[in-house]
């Protein structure tokens, strides 16, 4: 298993155009949770809630990887073994990096889900035709995301991976939703790269922390992370 773990989230992707949540400017400044992203909402709201994430989709296909994916998607290219990249983003840009293997904590934007039996199938960055259902069973089809309340299977592997981690690098994520700091803890090795502080994140865990811009600190972390696999 990999000795590395790079966890990322929205921070990792806003300088591709793509909104976080909870900064100034963030989605849930603009739409409320419980009204397109809460366990439920595909009941009582179901129109709107698919609307919202056709313009996710959409604004998905306008946009590229920047430089922290693609050093990211380098960096695992030399060390195929021992990176090991989770994010709670459910946008493909580390796939277009050329990453392999990525562990999407909260669903991923380009697919649907089958409320019935789970399946996916991919529609890229195309709307939701409402019409479509699941080709393996029938059922209604839903965006493949992981809703507040929804259970979250991906959790699992995220605890797995934390098993054999010996170097954690945190990319972008207030900590607000998944909590990091408890691996920190007991890791010898952590960085912490997020614009500014957090109060959901206690920064005297990680042995680094760098408050800067995604794609103005990947080259240092990318060179720690290197001298600790060479050590
Ligand atoms: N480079 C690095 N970090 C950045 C950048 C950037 N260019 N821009 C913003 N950040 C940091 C912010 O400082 C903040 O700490 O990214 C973090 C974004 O935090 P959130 O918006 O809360 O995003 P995230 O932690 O990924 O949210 C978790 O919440 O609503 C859910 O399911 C959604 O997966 C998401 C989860």
């Amino acid at each position: 298993m990999a000795r590395v773990v790079i966890f990322s989230g929205a921070g990792i992707s806003a300088e591709s155009g793509l909104s976080t949540f909870r900064d100034t400017g963030g989605l849930w400044e603009k739409y409320r949770i419980e009204e397109i992203c809460q366990a439920g909402c595909l009941s009582w709201n179901r129109e709107n809630t698919l609307v919202f994430y056709d313009a996710r989709r959409a604004q998905l296909g306008d946009v590229v990887p920047n430089a922290a994916h693609e050093a990211i998607a380098k960096l695992q290219q030399r060390y195929p073994k021992d990176i090991a990249i989770i994010t709670q983003n459910v946008d493909d840009l580390f796939e277009r990096a050329g990453c392999k293997d990525v562990l999407h904590l909260h669903g991923f934007l380009p697919n649907l889900r089958c409320e019935k039996c789970s399946s996916t199938q991919a529609v890229g960055y195309e709307k939701q035709e409402r019409s479509l259902t699941c080709k393996v069973c029938s059922g209604s089809l839903r965006p493949d995301i992981v809703f507040f309340g929804d259970p979250a299977p991906m959790y699992q592997y995220l605890y797995e991976a934390m098993e054999d981690c010996k170097c954690l690098i945190i990319i972008g994520s207030s900590g607000n939703v998944v909590g990091m700091d408890h691996f920190a803890k007991s890791i010898k090795h952590s960085i912490l790269n997020n614009l500014e502080k957090s109060s959901a994140i206690d920064e005297k865990v990680y042995t680094k922390v760098i408050y800067k811009k995604a794609t103005e600190a990947i080259d240092e972390i990318v060179k720690d992370i290197e001298f600790f696999l060479k050590a």
